[in-house]
Order: C-alpha cells, then sequence, then structure tokens
C-alpha cells in the first residue's frame, strides 16, 4: 500500500511539474552586451594607435590604412581576435564585446560611414 502511494505521489509531482510554466532555456543569439561607441574609442586610444594612428591612417609596419579597409565590420572583429602579419591576436586581452566596439570605432574612420554616431 505504501509502495502505491508513494508511487502516486511521484506521479502527481511529475504532472505537476509538467503543467507549471515552462522556464526560457534557450540562451540570447547576439552578445548580450553592447558597449557605446566611446568605449571602442577608449580602447583603440589605448590599444591601437600606436600603429595605426589617431584617425587609422598611420601605417606603422605597414598596418593597412583602417580609412580605405573594404573589411566589413565581421572580417575587422575577426582580425582584431585572431591577428594578421605583426599585429597581435587581441582574444585574450579583450572580450567579446570590447572587440566588437573597437571594430565598430575603426567603422567611423571611413567618412562614408555614418551608421552610428559617437556621442
Ligand atoms: C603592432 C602594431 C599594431 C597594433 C598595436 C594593432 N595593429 Fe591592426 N594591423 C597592424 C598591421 C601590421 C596590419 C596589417 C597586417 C597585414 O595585412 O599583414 C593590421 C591590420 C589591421 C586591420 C585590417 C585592415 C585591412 O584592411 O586589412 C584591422 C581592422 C586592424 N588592424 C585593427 C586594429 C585594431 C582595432 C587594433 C587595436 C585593438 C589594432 N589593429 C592594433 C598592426 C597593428
Amino acid at each position: 500500500m505504501l509502495r502505491v502511494i508513494s508511487l502516486l505521489v511521484l506521479v502527481a509531482v511529475f504532472f505537476i511539474h509538467a503543467c507549471g510554466p515552462s522556464v526560457e532555456r534557450e540562451p540570447p543569439e547576439r552578445p548580450v552586451e553592447v558597449l557605446p561607441l566611446s568605449a571602442g574609442k577608449a580602447l583603440y586610444e589605448l590599444h591601437c594607435v600606436i600603429c595605426h594612428g589617431n584617425d587609422g591612417k598611420l601605417g606603422l609596419n605597414d598596418a593597412g590604412d583602417l580609412s580605405v579597409s573594404e573589411l566589413t565590420l565581421e572580417e575587422r572583429k575577426a582580425v582584431i581576435r585572431d591577428g594578421v602579419g605583426v599585429m597581435i591576436a587581441y582574444r585574450r586581452i579583450l572580450s567579446p564585446a570590447e572587440i566588437d566596439a573597437v571594430a565598430r570605432y575603426t567603422m567611423k574612420f571611413k567618412e562614408e560611414d555614418t551608421s552610428e554616431k559617437l556621442e
């Protein structure tokens, strides 16, 4: 008898659980944090100016001129993350959100880019 009751309790618990509000478990697709462009500027001045210059045109050590670079935002993020030539990879130095912000900031060197205003 005791076994039947405990079995019933188990079944009841299962049903209560199954009918409860479903918990949202899907992770968000985009990185949750989007840093402002001003954060990208500060990071650029700290890490990138030395080779690329304030306007992206310095080209020290043959650093690509960022004001004429045809790379898309995603491609720039990949370069910053993984490095290229003498440019080091920043994946251990900058967080994904920081890489995103600094890459967005380098897009500003292209005159035609008006997608985002620097506050
Ligand atoms: C030690 C100097 C140095 C530093 C510091 C540096 N870069 Fe570079 N960067 C380079 C060089 C050199 C290249 C070109 C490499 C090649 O094409 O072989 C380059 C290429 C790039 C490119 C690709 C341009 C193109 O059109 O191919 C991007 C974007 C870029 N750098 C962004 C950044 C950002 C953002 C930072 C700071 C987080 C940074 N770099 C720091 C030297 C540097």
